[in-house]
């Protein structure tokens, strides 16, 4: 921290209270896999479902966040570190606000997701591998940014000239070549209900 004289100021309402209104926990989901894996399109998927099941949401996409709070980053691996990390307190505060936070990114680096569950308490972090080949993924292409990475006019893709670490031990790994998007939506589902998210 750069500035040494700031401290934290405790408010009265609780993450806690702020739960019990909901009737669910907050906790973030953070999807993780290459472009084309099919993050975006489960959670979206995933999204309806669970707030016509009354739970509140709210999606974080790379994508879009890249618009707005971190249009200043590209694709280094320095920027992509920062991306994350401003992702990660963003998170934070979303679940601390007790929304259940959907964070699609490829967030490719293992330590610094780890970093970024280091930030929640336990199982507020659920890691989810959107698990798909780079070859399933550049068949799919569906933004034409495969066909361009490999002309050249794109540098630093991920899976093609730069790096994608697969989650080690995440949550829950769904296969996007072998499962649909409405199976995926039902296992993350049946996984918040099994593991008490959804009442608290
Ligand atoms: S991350 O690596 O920093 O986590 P993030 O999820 O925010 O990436 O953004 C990825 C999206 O940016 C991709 O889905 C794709 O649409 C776009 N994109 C543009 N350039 C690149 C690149 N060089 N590598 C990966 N994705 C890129």
């Amino acid at each position: 921290m750069k500035e040494k004289h700031v401290t934290w100021h405790e408010g009265n309402v609780t993450k806690q209270d702020r739960e019990k209104m909901k009737l669910h926990k907050g906790a973030v989901l953070w999807f993780t896999g290459l472009s084309g894996s099919g993050k975006s399109t489960i959670s979206v998927e995933l999204e309806n479902a669970l707030h016509a099941a009354g739970v509140h949401t709210y999606r974080l996409d790379g994508d879009n966040v890249r618009h707005g709070l971190n249009a200043d980053l590209g694709f280094s691996d320095a920027d992509r570190i920062e991306n994350m990390r401003r992702i990660g307190e963003v998170s934070r505060l979303f679940v601390d606000a007790g929304i259940m936070t959907l964070a699609a990114f490829i967030s490719p680096f293992q330590q610094e997701r780890d970093k970024i569950r280091g930030l929640f308490n336990d199982k507020e972090f659920i890691e989810i591998h959107v698990k798909a080949s780079v070859e399933a993924c550049e068949i799919r292409d569906p933004k034409g940014l495969y066909a361009k990475a490999r002309k050249g006019e794109i540098r630093q893709f991920t899976g093609i000239d730069a790096p994608y670490e697969a989650p080690i031990s995440p949550e829950l790994t769904i296969d996007t070549e072998k499962e649909s998007i409405e199976e995926a939506v039902q296992s993350i589902k049946t996984f918040l209900v099994k593991n008490g998210y959804l009442i608290v």
